[in-house]
């Protein structure tokens, strides 16, 4: 029997590239790949690609030309490489890519990856390229082999994908496509699948998670908040979190979630991008600096534990001074335990880009730093206010000392203790004894019985 072909895949972009480049190893292990450990010994390469800055797009032609050479390497071997690229770039730029980089022999885009093993038997062997981004009508998701785990505790698992909002600096309308939900029976199968593999956490990804508005059970159509209450009630499944969220959809079912729902994690990412309301409608995001306020209120009323992150971009086109500063005010006004920040990246296609005042990049270098300054400052205080609490600690892996888990707090914060090994997997109390900008340390609160031997 010829040896199996080897895959390596490299995922650039959000989790939810992270769950699509689960789903295409596992489906292509089905076909009789094995995961190679490194570049040079796979026989098909997919890089997984994010288009959402211009650094993340172009680093994937800097990959491409190592890439290159490798596949010359192989070559002189004997040896056949495929290379791929999946994921939000192949989308946008699709045929381009193969222009600009001949090495590439498969461009598939997000909504296609379930034809993966298909055109992979198709591609190489001095063919020409093959390009599919398309929208398909058959669900990828329904087309795709039935859910792995691959040994993690914890997983991603996508609800929802695209986005209807188009805000104009976005390209995940033009990437993911419009909004669609996954049906409550689906997700669930995938969930209960997981939990029986060990899984104890799920994350629910979608572009636009908390506009989900899948069918349910009963035909009719289901919120985030019922999607959640139900899956908190399979075994073994102790904890779930979504991610990414918009203002506009926190609707009042899934705030009373963070107030009723004690599996749903207190913790929630909701971006508000920029706090001047001129920039907020100039980005299309159809909400005010004080609705944003006024909902983290109405948000931490129900949950007083809620701690929240955020995404911010500086830089939007004609931001002035002044209207930075109020994105200052903000974040000063919330305190975030965590926040993602950028710099405004003209995206190709997108309204933004064309809109006259760049702001120019030293301006947005500048206020990126201060806000960063800022930013770090919250989230070293909000860690350094764990100190003492006792916190429920799920213990996800090995840590680099003997004798030592890391796990993830409720606030998704890493923590390591030393621990015995056969406590993966679970959740445990942990008193927190230390605080660094980045991560806990913390010691067993807890008498834990001894597993037998
Ligand atoms: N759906 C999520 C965001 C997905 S993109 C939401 O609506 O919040 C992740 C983050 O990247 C965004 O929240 C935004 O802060 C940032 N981002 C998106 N486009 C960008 C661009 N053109 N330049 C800089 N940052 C951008
Ligand atoms: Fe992009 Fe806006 Fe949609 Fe988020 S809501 S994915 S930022 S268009
Ligand atoms: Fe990037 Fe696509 Fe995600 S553009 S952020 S990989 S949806």
């Amino acid at each position: 029997m010829p040896a199996p072909k080897k895959i390596f895949i490299k995922t650039f972009g959000c989790q939810m590239n992270v769950y699509d480049s689960e789903r295409m190893s596992e489906a292509l292990a089905q076909q009789g790949f094995a995961e190679a450990a490194a570049m040079e010994e796979a026989d098909v390469v997919i890089l997984n690609t994010c288009h959402i800055r211009e650094k993340a797009a172009e680093k994937v032609y800097s990959d491409l030309g190592r890439i290159r050479q490798v596949k010359t390497q192989r070559q002189e071997a004997g040896k056949e490489t495929i290379v791929t690229v999946a994921g939000c770039v192949a989308q946008a730029e699709g045929a381009e890519i193969v222009r600009r980089a001949p090495v590439v022999d498969v461009v598939v885009g997000p909504q296609s990856y379930h034809r993966l093993g298909e055109l992979l038997g198709r591609a190489g062997n001095g063919t020409r390229a093959i390009v599919d981004t398309g929208f398909p009508e058959e669900d990828k998701f329904g087309r795709l082999p039935a859910r792995l785990s691959n040994g993690a505790v914890a997983a991603f698992l996508t609800v929802q994908e695209g986005c209807d909002k188009f805000c104009t600096f976005c390209v995940v309308p033009y990437t993911r496509g419009a909004e669609f939900s996954r049906p409550v029976k689906d997700v669930e199968a995938e969930a209960r699948r997981l939990a029986a593999q060990g899984v104890r956490e799920i994350t629910l990804l979608g572009q636009n998670v908390n506009a989900y508005h899948g069918q349910g059970p009963d035909g009719r159509t289901w919120s985030l908040a019922r999607l959640i209450d139900r899956l908190a009630a399979i075994d073994g499944i102790e904890r779930l979190r979504y991610t990414t969220s918009h203002p506009r959809d926190m609707t009042d079912d899934l705030i009373a979630a963070h107030r009723d729902q004690p599996k749903l994690m207190p913790y929630l990412h909701l971006p508000f991008q920029a706090g001047s309301d001129r920039i907020l409608a100039a980005m299309n995001r159809k909400h005010t600096a004080s609705e944003y306020l006024a909902l983290v209120d109405r948000i931490r009323a129900g949950c007083e534990s809620l701690a929240l992150s955020t995404d911010i971009i500086v830089g939007f086109p004609g931001e002035t001074e002044e209207e930075f500063a109020a994105t200052l005010d903000i974040v000063g006004k919330v305190g975030f335990a965590q926040a993602y920040s950028f710099k405004y990246s003209p995206r190709p296609g997108t309204p933004a880009a064309g809109i006259d005042g760049q702001v120019p990049d030293r301006v947005k270098t500048e206020r990126l730093h201060r806000l960063q300054d800022l930013l770090d400052q919250q989230q070293t205080a909000f860690n350094s206010a764990c100190v003492g609490e006792v916190m429920p600690i799920l213990f996800e892996r090995k840590g680099r000392r003997a004798g030592q888990l890391i796990g993830r707090s409720p606030y998704l914060q890493a923590v390591h203790a030393q621990a015995d090994s056969s406590f993966l997997g679970q959740i445990l109390k942990v008193e927190i004894v230390g605080a660094g900008p980045n991560s806990l340390s913390g010691a067993l609160a807890e008498a834990v019985p001894r597993v037998p031997a």
